[in-house]
């Protein structure tokens, strides 16, 4: 099974009032990884266990205030090192109301699959670390903020079953879900009944079930049947009026459908070609806008792009009425960040290496910068939109 890093991008908020997609950040020559020095690049590279233009691949996304946090993809060649005080696959990302992030972990050959929650308004803080019973396939989760504390639902990857985590219990549970292989998964807005929405892996079919019957232990659930989709969903998100978005393996176009309404689904982003079985990572921010990476791997290189829209809606986990500290300080950033001002990069962690190594943003064939070890924030070339 595939590693995966994990990596923050810093940057200014910006608003936008046009609804289309404005680029904000291109990595045309691919990404690669600053190692601590060449030597190591190279080594690296003559053994094969790194190749920079194919190792990276996005797969998920969360955003809170400034910063956007892009989960990696890498290289099966590169070995896992086994450590499981260390996030080692991070395959679901997850911002709650109080500014704590859920890193879904799905651990490795050694190590059982983890959760983790981050407060990121209390510098990064680790809050809690749920070590599963066993290693799972896990593939994305949503939060629950119920009157009985914090659920997290995650989807385990083609199996019959929904894992569950209850934070206040400080324990997790599965739910069968027979004759459905889950695939992804989202949640309904704050407004109940709430509904988890299902994709199943092997079908193009979209199912639901009500969340609280996910909340006592040990259970089998018969989610319903809501809709065929035209194909089968890798990631879906919901915002706070009920309208999905969703991306689709293999598929170079996202759509979004207001669930409330007659199934009609309407392709919000399009291009023609990417040649990638896992194009887009998108999120939602407390503000309105719609963030999202493409991967293209078309050209002889692959390349990356960063762009956001102004949707207007804000995520699932956000009320209506319900003003968060992140929203009003999104407004008063409104006026100075009418542009990206800065990127800044740094990858949280490596598994394999041991060594934090920040993630080069490679803008010229020829930059020649200084590599660090130790977690680097490091601001970079001017906004190019
Ligand atoms: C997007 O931009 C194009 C060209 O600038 C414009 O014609 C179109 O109306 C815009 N669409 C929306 C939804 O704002
Ligand atoms: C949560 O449970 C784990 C055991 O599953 C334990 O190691 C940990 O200390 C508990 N954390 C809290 C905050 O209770
Ligand atoms: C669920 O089942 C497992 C295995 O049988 C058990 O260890 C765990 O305590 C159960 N959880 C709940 C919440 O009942
Ligand atoms: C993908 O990359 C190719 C080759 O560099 C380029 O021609 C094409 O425009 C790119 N497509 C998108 C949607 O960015």
């Amino acid at each position: 099974m595939n590693r995966l890093f994990f990596v923050i991008v810093l940057l200014h908020l910006s608003f936008t009032t046009a609804a289309n997609f404005t680029q904000v950040f291109e990595w045309p020559d691919g990404m690669d990884f600053e190692w601590p020095s060449e030597v190591e690049r190279t080594q690296a590279l003559e053994s094969g266990a790194s190749e920079p233009d194919k190792i990276i691949e996005p797969h998920f996304m969360a955003v809170y205030r400034t910063r956007i946090f892009v989960s990696l993809q890498k290289s099966r060649r590169i070995p896992e090192n086994g450590d499981c005080n260390k996030i080692e696959d991070a395959t679901g990302l997850e911002v709650d109301t109080v500014g704590r992030m859920w890193v879904l972990d799905d651990g490795s050959l050694h190590c059982n699959s983890k959760l983790w929650i981050f407060d990121l308004s209390n510098n990064d803080k680790t809050n809690l670390i749920h070590h599963f019973p066993s290693s799972y396939y896990l593939h994305d989760l949503v939060l629950d903020e119920t009157l009985n504390g914090y659920f997290a639902y995650i989807a385990q990857w083609g199996e019959e079953d929904i894992v569950v985590f209850g934070l206040e219990r400080n324990q997790s549970w599965t739910v069968e879900t027979p004759g459905i292989k889950l695939f992804s998964i989202a949640l309904s807005p704050k407004d109940e009944p709430r509904q988890l929405y299902l994709s199943n892996l092997e079908s193009n079919e979209l199912f639901s079930i009500s969340v609280t019957a996910l909340h006592n232990g040990n259970l089998t659930a018969n989610p319903k049947l809501i809709v065929k989709w035209t194909a089968v969903p890798y990631r879906m998100l919901m915002d706070n009026h009920g309208t999905m978005y969703a991306a689709f393996w293999k598929k170079n176009y996202i759509i979004s459908w207001n669930i409330n309404q007659p199934y009609q689904k309407r392709r919000i982003y399009e291009v023609e070609k990417l040649n990638t079985d896992w194009p887009f990572t998108f999120a939602l921010d407390s503000s309105g806008t719609f963030w999202m990476t493409v991967f293209n791997k078309t050209g002889k290189k692959s390349s990356y792009r960063l762009l956001k829209a102004a949707v207007g809606e804000k995520p699932y986990y956000i009320r209506d009425c319900q003003t968060t500290a992140d929203a009003s300080q999104g407004k008063r950033q409104t006026d100075y960040s009418a542009l990206i001002g800065s990127l800044a990069f740094f990858l949280v962690l490596s598994c394999t290496l041991n060594i934090w190594l920040t993630l080069r943003m490679r803008k010229s064939k020829n930059s020649n910068e200084k590599c660090n070890a130790g977690a680097v924030e490091k601001p970079t070339v001017q906004n190019p939109v």
